[in-house]
């Protein structure tokens, strides 16, 4: 299950990217928000975090208007690997090398057709599973 979550920055490129989610039958859980009324994005990031945390949804994307705020609030919980991207080549990185269980998007900052293709990337690459990469994730764990 997939965790979904915006602000009003957000709003309008979540309902795009649930659209595509639909067409391809990718299952979700959306925690808000639900329109362009402003909103604190720290809610809709605790939201998604906790949903991960409890095991209850395995990823999530995130949106605020550049996706840094939403992110860097989704990055406090513990277990939580929040990777705000831009393009593929990053998407796919993060999920090879960082295990990242968080997309974040800017919604003021890419459109539609790059975020669709920046999601199928995040979502269809692997965590690579290797020995230096895991060790580097654990070391994120710790002060
Ligand atoms: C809201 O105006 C904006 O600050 C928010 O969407 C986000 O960009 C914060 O990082």
């Amino acid at each position: 299950m997939l965790a979904l979550g915006c602000d009003h920055g957000g709003y309008e490129l979540k309902q795009e990217i649930k659209k595509y989610l639909d067409e391809k039958g990718i299952a979700y859980l959306d925690f808000g928000c639900d329109s362009t009324e402003a909103v604190d994005y720290p809610v809709y990031a605790k939201k998604v975090a906790r949903s991960i945390l409890s095991g209850e949804c395995e990823k999530g994307i995130l949106i605020c208007g550049t996706g840094i705020g939403i992110s860097i609030t989704a990055n406090k919980f513990k277990g939580i690997r929040a990777a705000l991207c831009t393009d593929c080549f990053c998407a796919e990185a993060t999920r090879l090398h960082n295990d990242a269980n968080v997309l974040a998007l800017g919604g003021r900052v890419v459109g539609p057709g790059l975020a669709q293709k920046i999601v199928d990337t995040f979502l269809n690459t692997p965590f690579s599973g290797e020995e230096r990469h895991r060790n580097r994730i654990d070391q994120m764990e710790t002060e």
